[in-house]
């Protein structure tokens, strides 16, 4: 009897350990993942710092590509995600302020960072966008590099990002991989052309590319979530509410965050920064989202209205 309960306690002890081991790689494979670099040569983008430009760039930056909605209003830096099991997930102080990267950065490391997903290093970047970035035509992605060198400075020193143990053996195990925009984005990809600015579909495709919808609402907008735990993006094809929505409703959401039945939406919806589209854009992005194909069953899991 004796005996048996040895061979156990060994046998569990060696589960244990083996266990114990595995977790110790995965977490180091996890983390050498993080510090491997990407070599990557930054397209030669015109940055113009014509007030036209700055202007262009400063619209885009504050009611499009809401750089805001993660690195804070005044593009400072913040800790925007805290969960004690993943850890803490803190941006960069984009301007020239102290703790700021501004100073340092020349052209080609904005380029990298926002259509790349890397540091100046070529260490990639967590959860910073690029793969929606990417689709930035290049006199856009000019144009908010204009702009952001003239964001006022601000002193803020961010606090380090800090994973728990656990989510760099997630990261080793693929999990995040969606968090890791370098890891999967293709580096080669041309800058893309931009339709001319209108009232079109072409138009509006092209700002809910630019816009990161696709990052909350799912790649084919049919529905999503941006991370675990997150709040689920409807579906916003026409079998969608949008289906049932007129044009001024949508306005009204983008607007006021308010759908037609006056329910207040949840605050992750990026609309304050979406208010401040023009009407040209808005009504662009409308067209677009009507045009799309229905969603063949009904994926829209928030509460229905
Ligand atoms: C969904 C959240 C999110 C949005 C939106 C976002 N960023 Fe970031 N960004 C981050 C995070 C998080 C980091 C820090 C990543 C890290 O330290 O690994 C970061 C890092 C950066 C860095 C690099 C810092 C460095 O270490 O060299 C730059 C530059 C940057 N962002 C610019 C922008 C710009 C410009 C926009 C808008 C066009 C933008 N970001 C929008 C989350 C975001
Ligand atoms: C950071 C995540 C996130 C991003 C980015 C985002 N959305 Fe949303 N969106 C949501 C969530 C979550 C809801 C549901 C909120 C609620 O109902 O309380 C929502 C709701 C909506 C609704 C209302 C849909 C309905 O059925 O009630 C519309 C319309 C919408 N989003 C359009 C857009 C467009 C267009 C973009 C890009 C320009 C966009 N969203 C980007 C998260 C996001």
């Amino acid at each position: 009897m004796r005996q048996i309960f040895k061979w156990m306690a060994i046998g569990l002890g060696s589960l244990v350990i083996i266990a114990g081991i595995a977790a110790l790689v995965l977490y180091s494979l996890g983390r050498s993942r993080l510090n491997r670099t990407h070599e990557i040569t930054a397209a030669a983008i015109s940055v113009d710092d014509n007030a036209e430009t700055v202007e262009r760039g400063k619209h885009l930056v504050e009611a499009v590509v809401a750089c805001g909605e993660c690195h804070g209003e005044g593009l400072h830096g913040r800790a925007f995600f805290d969960e004690p099991a993943i850890g803490t997930v803190v941006s960069a102080n984009l301007t020239g302020g102290e703790g700021g990267l501004a100073g340092a950065y020349r052209d080609e490391d904005w380029i990298r960072a926002i259509r790349h997903g890397v540091d100046p290093s070529g260490k990639p970047l967590l959860v910073m966008p690029a793969q929606h970035f990417q689709n930035m035509s290049a006199a856009d992605l000019g144009a908010v590099i204009a702009y952001l060198k003239t964001v006022p400075p601000v002193d803020n020193v961010p606090p380090a990002t800090k994973l728990t143990p656990l989510t760099y053996i997630l990261i080793a195990l693929g999990q995040f991989d969606n968090n890791i925009p370098a890891d999967t984005i293709n580096h080669s990809a041309p800058l893309p052309e931009a339709p001319p600015e209108g009232a079109t579909q072409a138009y509006g495709e092209y700002l809910v590319s630019i816009a990161t919808c696709r990052e909350c609402h799912g790649k084919e907008l049919t529905s999503g979530q941006a991370g675990p735990g997150q709040p689920i993006g409807p579906n916003l094809t026409p079998s969608g509410n949008l289906g049932s929505w007129s044009q001024a409703d949508f306005f009204r959401l983008i607007r006021t965050g308010q759908t037609p039945t006056g329910r207040q939406i949840n605050d992750f919806m990026p609309w304050h920064y979406y208010r401040q589209m023009t009407d040209v854009e808005l009504e662009a992005i409308w067209l677009y989202l009507q045009s799309l194909e229905p969603a063949a069953t009904p994926v829209n899991l928030s509460a229905s209205e």
